[in-house]
């Protein structure tokens, strides 16, 4: 059975449409981990859309399950990461203008330079995931940088038009799998896993942890949606 890491970036990101205070991620994590979370994930981005430093540094002091730092393979973003020492660091690629993360990892044109990243971050006791596609060749490549894990990126899965391409893109999540586990790699997988297509992914022979975000998130705000009504409503009464 794999464990649940709740990525609270969009508690942040409703944060920062007021550049407040409010939600906090550190309360959400306290949340998540009370409901049994076994760990929280948070995205550090070069541009800072959502979770800031200041949310990684109190995190790091005040959560008591794992701390898994998604983050671009960049000196600025090492430098925190090994400054911070979170549990676990998941290496991905960024672009600026992208709405999400929107693709794995290309370890196959990048590995030299993913190698030092991965090197340097090991080497200070952070074990490193890959976040890449179930594609051969990627898992292959991210078996020789060294890292102890990758995620599978299921966002391809998660999108599928109908069922046909659904159970393709599960049979690639399972191949890849196997892969990686005969590749001396450990198992992650997340991106767009939702309360409808999470679990055949979390049957996946060697699947450790399930990284799953906005389907959460965006639960959350509407089951709790009635109360907060019902209490504003009572209040201004
Ligand atoms: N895993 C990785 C590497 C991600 O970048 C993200 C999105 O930040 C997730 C998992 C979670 O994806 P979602 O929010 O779609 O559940």
């Amino acid at each position: 059975m794999p464990t649940l890491g709740v990525n609270i970036d969009h508690i942040a990101t409703i944060r920062q449409a007021r550049r407040g205070s409010d939600p906090d991620p550190i309360a959400a994590a306290v949340i998540a981990e009370l409901a049994g979370a076994d760990g929280i994930t948070i995205h550090l981005r070069e541009d800072r859309r959502h979770i800031q430093e200041r949310d990684v540094r109190l995190l790091r002091q005040t959560i008591k399950t794992r701390l898994n730092l998604e983050m671009a393979a960049t000196p600025e973003m090492v430098a925190i990461a090994l400054d911070v020492k979170p549990d676990y660091i998941t290496l991905v690629p960024e672009r600026r203008e992208e709405i999400t993360t929107e693709g794995g990892l290309n370890v196959k044109a990048q590995g030299d330079r993913l190698s030092k990243f991965v090197n340097q971050l090991q080497g200070a006791g952070i074990p490193v995931s890959l976040f890449v596609d179930p594609e051969t060749e990627q898992i292959q490549a991210s078996a020789k940088t060294g890292a102890k894990f990758i995620e599978l990126h299921t966002g391809k899965y998660a999108c599928s038009p109908n069922e046909d391409e659904l159970q393709l893109q599960l049979d690639k999540l399972v191949k890849g799998g196997a892969l990686a586990l005969k590749s001396g790699l450990r198992l992650n997988s997340g991106h767009g896993l939702t309360y409808w297509n999470a679990r055949p992914v979390g049957r996946i022979k060697g699947m450790e942890e399930l990284n799953i975000g906005h389907s959460i998130i965006s639960r959350a705000v509407l089951v709790g949606l009635e109360r907060a009504v019902r209490e504003m409503k009572a209040l201004i009464n």
